[in-house]
């Protein structure tokens, strides 16, 4: 049987992916192998959104193609958004490869397998979805259904329009269905992907009309889906009803994400976020409204151009307003055919380290003020497996999505009581409660 080896770099939506690649070879008849070197064909689904993803794949191509000169029938594929952002220069710049495709053409691997090709190809038009294909999930009990492709924002930092294309949504029968078919073969938690959720279903024509939150209901009603999450969504569209959703479905998570990216106005609309300070503020106080004790978190990003210490200052106070449960922080980083590439006046590396070190003892003491409210606490977590740092532990994750490390007994994939002990800016710890266990089930 001939074998395959993939590499995911990036977010969510390239895991979703890679499953999908995975799925689609095991139907093909490939097995999947764990090492690279031992590997027929040799795969690597690429991020491109900061320039940190660009080298380390470097680094990671250099190996294929080494792996390739020892072995020419070796077959090296290169997809996903960085693919997508070079086209053809993938093949100018790195002639050992055999195939390139961007996201959402998973398909047309398969045809390039299938087609006895002798010269390299390159698969870049924007398609749509993949989620027809069958896909082999990392956990059996966690899946992704990707709601929608592409994104209609023009933020001056971001590649993804450029390797996403404009937005289109599914249609929520498919979704529907899919989700329901993932519940019948045992999965338990759903995590919609989309580069903006909650602009979901404007696109769709007016028989197949449904709002994000309406789409989050019909989700809610499949039986044996018992979470729901999502990423990410718009400040911009976090409207009532998606708030309200989280109050009233009994299985969508407390927890939301809510990228903030400054907290200055200024910075934010030469972002061209289409919110402000006060807006993205009024959200927030809206969501606390609701569901107090719901997580938030955010992606903030440190030294885009033109950001002074002032703008930064303002970046700090709102963090400290909102009091995270956690985020996600990046020094701002240029890429290739955005706007803000452009801008002249870029903050200098040193400026941007020593903020992005101040930011990040702010977050971590939120997020470990945050986390404290847990302690005493019975929780419901989902079991995700062995413990990484004491594989005698169970690690799994609570609702609210933090990480839960715990003693006790139970196998991955089962819903357990878990008592809190501690908790820090990152996980907390616990012990599996069997009374509170017996009676959860
Ligand atoms: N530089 C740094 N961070 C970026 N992000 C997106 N583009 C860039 C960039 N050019 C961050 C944003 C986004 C997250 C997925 O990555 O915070 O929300
Ligand atoms: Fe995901 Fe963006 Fe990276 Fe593409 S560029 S894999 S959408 S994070």
């Amino acid at each position: 049987m001939p074998t395959y080896h993939v590499t995911t770099f990036g977010c969510q939506m390239n895991e979703h992916d890679s499953e999908r690649m995975k799925g689609m070879l095991e139907s093909l008849g490939y097995d999947e192998v764990g090492d690279r070197v031992e590997a027929d064909l040799i795969l690597l689904n690429t991020c491109s959104i900061r320039e940190k993803a660009d080298s380390r794949l470097i680094a990671h191509l250099g190996h294929a193609k080494r792996l390739k000169s020892e072995d020419p029938s070796r077959i090296i594929g290169v997809g996903g958004c960085w693919a997508q952002s070079l086209k053809d220069e993938v093949f100018e710049r790195f002639p050992f490869v055999d195939v390139a495709f961007g996201p959402g053409q998973v398909n047309r691997l398969a045809d390039f397998l299938n087609s006895d090709q002798l010269t390299a190809q390159g698969y870049f038009e924007f398609e749509g979805f993949t989620g027809h294909l069958p896909s082999k999930r990392a956990r059996e009990f966690q899946g992704w259904v990707q709601i929608s492709v592409g994104c209609n924002s023009v933020c001056s930092y971001c590649i993804v329009p450029s390797t996403r294309g404009r937005e289109v949504s599914r249609p929520p029968a498919e979704l529907i269905g899919e989700v329901a078919r993932l519940a019948e073969d045992g999965v338990k938690e759903v995590t919609l992907l989309g580069q903006n959720v909650n602009s979901y279903g404007r696109d769709l024509v007016a028989s197949d009309k449904m709002t994000f939150a309406q789409l989050l209901a019909a989700i809610d009603r499949v039986a044996g889906i018992e979470r729901i999450r999502y990423t990410s969504p718009h400040p911009k569209d976090m409207g009532e009803d998606v708030i309200m959703a989280h109050a009233e479905l009994a299985s969508l998570c407390e927890h939301i994400h809510l990228p903030l990216q400054s907290g200055s106005s200024q910075i934010l609309k030469a972002m061209r976020r289409t919110y402000s300070r006060e807006r993205y503020l009024d959200r927030v106080a809206l969501i606390r409204q609701h569901l107090p004790d719901c997580a938030i978190t955010t992606d903030i990003i440190v030294g885009f151009p033109g950001e002074t210490d002032d703008d930064f200052d303002q970046t700090l106070e709102v963090v400290e307003e909102v009091g995270y449960d956690g985020a996600f922080t990046f020094l701002y980083s240029a890429r290739r055919d955005t706007e803000a590439a452009n801008f002249s006046n870029q903050v200098p590396q040193a400026v941007k380290a020593d903020r992005m070190a101040r930011l990040l003892t702010v977050v971590q003491r939120c997020a470990d003020a945050r986390a404290q409210r847990f302690v005493g606490q019975t929780l419901e977590v989902l079991v995700e497996g062995a413990s990484r740092k004491d594989a005698s532990w169970l690690r799994g994750r609570t609702r609210h999505n933090k990480v839960v490390n715990f003693s006790g007994l139970a196998s991955p994939g089962q819903t357990v009581a878990v008592q809190i002990q501690s908790a820090n800016h990152q996980s907390l710890v616990g012990e599996a409660s069997l009374l509170a266990h017996a009676s959860a089930l």
